[in-house]
């Protein structure tokens, strides 16, 4: 007959599996950063993608640290990834690289979600051995993150053409003041 576990050691066993969770993320993201690093068309972000790819890895190892060092038995299975599905279908090649933009923006918000809830958790179970390698796992995920939003500029820039886009920018400011002057003139000559 089995007894059932301990509830000291039903912390460990739940956060075992939620670790578990992350893994399985980070397995399916450096999979997924692999393939973005080959077909992206931006240098910059191509080669963020590779930089990434490595701190991945490292995270993967982190995870399996901590599991085994629990008792656990990391898991080398894949997570389903969020996914952005767009409305407009066939896309162009910009299109598709716009969208696999945002796709990269939303796994890794989501993965700074989970790794602060983890550290959350780890806290609140008195797990606090495993906080600082969740939280350096963090810092990489948020600083992907900021690079993310502060490259879309450029990604934008280079795939404008492609997009089929007219680059109004520097056309509509004028225009709109011309049309200030001129109802200022006509203002003018209806007083005089
Ligand atoms: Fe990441």
């Amino acid at each position: 007959m089995s007894s059932p576990p301990a509830i000291n050691n039903n912390n460990n066993e739940k956060f075992v599996q939620y670790l578990n969770e992350a893994l399985a993320m980070e397995n399916a993201a450096a999979e997924r950063i692999r393939s973005r690093a080959d077909e992206t068309p931006i240098e910059q972000a191509k080669q963020q993608l590779q930089y990434h790819l490595e701190q991945t890895i490292q995270q993967q190892n982190r995870l399996k640290g901590a599991i085994s060092k629990m008792g656990g038995q990391p898991t080398s299975s894949k997570a389903t990834l969020p996914a952005f599905q767009p409305m407009n279908a066939p896309m162009s090649v910009a299109e598709q690289e716009l969208v696999r933009t945002k796709e990269d923006a939303i796994i890794e918000n989501a993965e700074v979600t989970s790794y602060k809830m983890l550290m959350q958790m780890a806290e609140k179970a008195g797990l606090k051995e495993i906080v600082p390698a969740l939280q350096e796992s963090l810092q990489e995920e948020v600083a992907m993150v900021n690079f993310i939003s502060a490259n879309a500029p450029l990604v934008l820039t280079k795939l404008w053409q492609e997009l089929g886009m007219y680059d109004a920018a520097g056309a509509s400011f004028p225009s709109y003041k011309q049309q200030q002057q001129k109802s200022q003139d006509s203002s003018v000559s209806m007083a005089s």
